[in-house]
Parts: structure tokens; sequence; C-alpha cells
């Protein structure tokens, strides 16, 4: 089980004084990927007007761009809600990116004025994402809004 107030002090340690917004989403998905077990993406969606345009991730390559309320992504977007989904299979506007994901949580990243993208979460194993996850996790996307300059 993942230490998330640990994980939440070594992210705040990473980033220190940088305020660079694609630095910052590069460096936390890297830790992420590498701290949390059993994933096989880890990554930023940037909004860009009714679109999320794919930013810094580790794991296999991914769709770039993601309309507005679809699939997993675009819904939590849409919606400012976390998105935890135990199986992708069942989820009806799931966009595959990688065939190997099996269960999927999306953080939105909620700015002053609204949405600025997502911070989206794929694992190959089922419902691996328990509240525990969606909570540690949305820390971590508030450290990203918090300290990184406009996009
Ligand atoms: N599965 C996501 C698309 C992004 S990839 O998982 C990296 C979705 O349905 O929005």
């Amino acid at each position: 089980m993942t230490d998330y107030e640990l994980l939440l002090r070594q992210a705040e340690g990473l980033l220190g004084e940088e305020t660079d917004p694609i630095a910052n989403a590069a460096n936390l998905s890297a830790l992420v990927y590498e701290t949390v077990p059993d994933l096989n993406w880890a990554g930023f969606y940037f909004r860009r007007g009714e679109e999320l345009v794919l930013g810094p991730f580790q794991g296999r390559p991914a769709c770039v761009r993601i309309a507005l309320g679809r699939g997993v992504c675009g819904r939590a977007a849409a919606s400012g809600e976390v998105l935890r989904v135990d199986d992708v299979h069942a989820f009806d506007d799931h966009i595959v990116c990688d065939a190997a994901s099996a269960s999927e949580l999306v953080v939105p990243l909620t700015g002053a004025d609204g949405n600025l993208g997502v911070f989206d979460l794929d694992s190959p194993k089922t419902a691996r994402f328990s509240e525990q996850d969606a909570a540690g996790l949305a820390a971590i996307a508030r450290l990203w809004v918090s300290r990184s300059a406009p996009l």
C-alpha cells in the first residue's frame, strides 16, 4: 500500500521552487509511475478549449486529443469529479490507449477559473484504485495546480 503522506512530501521536495507547468507535470508523472505499484500509465492531459491534449506522461504512447465529455478523462474534466473505474471494459465510453489497461483513476486539475486538465492513471489490474489512492493522487494533482504557472 502506498504511503501517500510520504509521496506528497517527496513530490513537494522534487518540485522545489520550480513553477514550470510542463517540468512539474513531467516529474510528478515519473515519481508516481515509479512509486505507485501496478501502473501501466501515469500522466497529464491539459485543457485546450473544448479538448484535452496529451501532456507529460510515463507509459506507452497515448491518444493525443480527447474531446471534453468523452472517455473517462473527458468526463472527469467536464464534471470536475474524480472518476474511479474498476473495469474499463464495462465503461461505455472508455477510450482504449493501451489494451493492457483494466482499471483507471482520473483526477481533474481544478484551478481558480475551473478545469485545467486531468491527471490520469491506468492499471493492468481490475479494481486497482481505492478511495485512499484517489485521495492521495488528488493531493498530487492539487500540488501541481498550486505550484505551476499558467500553461
Ligand atoms: N482511457 C482514457 C484515455 C487516456 S489513456 O488511458 C492514457 C479515457 O477513456 O479517457
